[in-house]
């Protein structure tokens, strides 16, 4: 039996990096099912939303040198722009952060506690003795134990990809504060998963006919292999509070609050968000995520649910998509390899072929990868050779022979059968079936086209021309409509062209246009030339990899100048005490001769903050100070907004920044000091005050 309403999730994601063509799979998939069912008339919303909580979002903020409030600020923003840029049509948007999912995860969390599904347990784990904290798996470094990778995390080598445990690593130290970390015995709470196994294989079992198999196989080794209970609370000060003595300094672990964060997004936007979440009779509840967090919403989410004994709509349907790679590798902002959402923007390639790309290169049942020779390929053959084309010269010759008039349809073409199966496969969510049998239906009027030669006919036989243009004419309605859902804009180009006003909807497609006037037709697409397309694929595939992993080692930051002496044994050097907000240091620059003692003190400068210490003269300098020499000049960079310690950061690089540089390795990037911006590699450069660069000068900073 049908439901009555329809409620389409998109899996939330991270906030702490700009979204890649990979991250817009699932969301652009769920908008796509979700156009389509506002086609069909249904009763349909579709949320979306952010992941704010978390250790990545602590981790990138620190090296932005930001709150985690800040950065999540930051980068929601981002997201949201680019969600709309490629035409993304959410009900309800919102965040995890939000004070409704602190409310409804504290009130669920409550409800498992009170019905006995939460444990307290003892556990050991590593803790950061300088900066009094439990330190999460992920703020730990150390040498990998197996490939002997320098900056293996507590949880995971990204170099050979083996999951560790902190106590594993070799030589570990803590990412807060450099030290050894030691092991301590804690608290945490844990779910009772196990104890909550048979409610969750009834689940499954109720709704596995309706689920694709990647979701089904996973879930099953789950239950196969029995679930265990799983620690939900985890030592961090950003997160959602937990509302229990003792946990004070914890927080609940980011995949307890994030699909609650779907309840929670709808209740921001809607009155009516009970009837969605709480009304499991009428509401099918369709979620749409990467395969990476299958069990998440299999397991975790419904026995979270479940658990509170309430009455919630539970997953009816799942599609899984798996993942879109770059080239012949994986996106990285940091190495400036891939297509993320802002670049999608400045290629001048509108959003519907990108949408169109993603679907019809969609990871269905395995991983596909985006390649600019294939998306060449996709623009100039699919969209300007075939449907672009059928568009136009149909319209073109209805403007040009027929007086721009549709007329009647005397001998008509049957595609009722393609439509069907297109139908079909929307409702399956076969996205990219749907769509490449859309294009073959596009591929049939261009090959009906040519058989009725139209061009011959109009001279020949008129009622035949004008018939064969009424098909097409009609033909070119129901593609509008049948690919509004993957290419919005696109449809209502055809639309506006076609001089067709009626909103759409499937209904429409029962329906003839004949008789009406069309309005001025123009190319729906501009073909992707080879010297653009070199172009793109030479922006975007990484060629700046090698100065931008230069870029993330260093660490600028801002310190005050608090006391300047000569140096006893040189005459060039000044010997300056600064201070980075509690922390004091000693360096040597050769400043004498350029600036007075007095005109340095109290100045706020831009310093390497992680330059390995070194002896000028018999001192040891810790840092360097940044300056640009112009001829004879010297000026020193300062910000005086910005606070002793804050960070300076590198824009679309992400930090790295443990370890000590040397000289060479700091020089080996180059920073150029213009008037309107600090540069490095064509990144700028910023803190949180306007940095200034003392005199006006310019120059490569030294
Ligand atoms: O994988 C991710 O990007 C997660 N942030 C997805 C969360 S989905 C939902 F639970 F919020
Ligand atoms: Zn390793």
């Amino acid at each position: 039996m049908s439901k009555k309403r329809i409620l389409v999730t998109s899996a939330l994601p991270y906030v702490n990096n700009i979204p890649h063509l990979g991250t817009m799979v699932c969301i652009i998939s769920a908008d796509i099912y979700t156009r389509y069912l506002r086609l069909k008339k249904e009763n349909v919303i579709s949320v979306l939303g952010t992941d704010e909580h978390g250790t990545t979002t602590e981790t990138i903020a620190m090296e932005l040198g930001m709150t985690p409030k800040q950065a999540v600020d930051h980068f929601f923003k981002i997201h949201k722009e680019i969600y709309a840029w490629f035409n993304c049509s959410y009900d309800c948007l919102g965040r995890t952060s939000s004070k409704e999912s602190k409310e409804i995860t504290q009130d669920i969390f409550m409800k498992l506690y009170k019905n006995n599904y939460i444990e307290e347990k003892e556990v050991e784990q590593m803790y950061d003795e300088k900066a009094d904290k439990f330190l999460s798996d992920r703020f730990i470094e150390g040498i990998c134990p197996h490939c002997k990778y320098e900056e293996a995390r507590g949880d995971q080598c990204d170099r050979c990809g083996k999951l560790l445990e902190p106590i594993e690593l070799i030589n570990p130290k803590s990412k807060l504060t450099g030290s050894k970390p030691v092991v301590k015995k804690t608290k945490h709470l844990f779910i009772k998963l196990d104890e909550l196994q048979p409610l969750i294989e009834r689940f499954v079992e109720e709704r596995k006919s309706k689920w694709s198999d990647n979701a089904l196989t996973t879930t099953k080794a789950w239950l196969r292999e029995g679930l265990k209970e799983r620690a939900i609370t985890r030592d961090l000060s950003w997160g959602i509070p937990v509302p229990l003595k003792g946990y004070e300094n914890k927080v609940f672990y980011v995949w307890f609050d994030a699909p609650i964060g779907y309840i929670a997004i709808t209740k921001a936007s809607r009155e009516d968000w009970k009837k969605w979440w709480h009304n499991p009779e009428e509401t099918k509840l369709v979620q749409f995520m990467g395969k990476d967090n299958i069990p998440f919403h299999t397991v975790l989410f419904p026995a979270s649910l479940i658990g509170t004994g309430d009455k919630y709509t539970l997953l009816d349907t799942i599609s899984v998509n798996e993942y879109l790679n770059y080239e012949d590798t994986k996106f990285s902002k940091s190495r400036g390899i891939g297509v993320f959402g802002d670049n999608a923007k400045e290629t001048g390639i509108p959003a519907d072929t990108w949408r169109y790309y993603i679907t019809i290169n969609r990871p269905e049942t395995s991983d596909t990868k985006f390649t600019w020779k294939d998306l060449q390929e996709k623009i100039n053959s699919d969209l300007v050779g075939n449907l672009g084309n059928l568009v136009n010269r149909t319209l073109t010759f209805i403007k040009r022979y027929s007086d721009g008039r549709v007329l009647r349809i005397t001998k008509p073409l049957d595609y009722s059968k393609e439509v069907e199966e297109i139908l079909r496969a929307y409702e399956d969510i076969e996205l990219k079936k749907a769509l490449k049998q859309i294009m073959s239906l596009s591929k049939k009027g261009n090959q009906y086209f040519q058989d009725q030669e139209p061009w011959r006919a109009i001279k020949e036989d008129k009622e035949k021309a004008a018939n064969a243009l009424a098909v097409l004419a009609n033909m070119i309605k129901d593609l509008a409509i049948l690919i509004h859902p993957v290419m919005p804009r696109v449809a209502e180009q055809i639309t506006l062209q076609l001089n067709y006003k009626k909103k759409l909807s499937l209904e429409l497609l029962k329906e003839r246009v004949e008789n009406h006037e069309i309005t001025e037709p123009s190319p729906l697409f501009d073909k992707l030339e080879d010297k653009k397309l070199l172009g793109l694929q030479e922006k975007y595939s990484g060629k700046q990899e090698k100065e931008s992993k230069a870029l993330e080692k260093i660490d600028l930051r801002i310190a005050k100048i608090t006391s300047v002496e000569k140096h006893p044994e040189a005459d060039k050097l000044y010997i300056e005490k600064i201070d980075f907000g509690g922390e004091t240091r000693t360096i040597v620059s050769g400043l004498v001769g350029h600036y007075e003692p007095e005109e340095l003190i109290g100045k706020h400068v831009l310093i390497v903050y992680n330059l390995k210490p070194a002896k000028l003269r018999g001192v040891e300098s810790h840092g360097m100070l940044l300056a640009v020499q112009q001829g004879k000049k010297v000026g020193i960079l300062h910000s005086p907004d910005s606070k002793p310690g804050d960070k300076v950061i590198i824009q679309g690089i992400q930090a790295k920044t443990a370890n000590e540089i040397t000289i060479d390795e700091f020089f080996s990037t180059k920073i150029i000091a213009k008037k309107t911006a600090l540069k490095a590699d064509g990144c700028e450069l910023k803190a949180p005050g306007k940095i200034f660069v003392d005199k006006g000068l310019e120059g490569q900073v030294k």
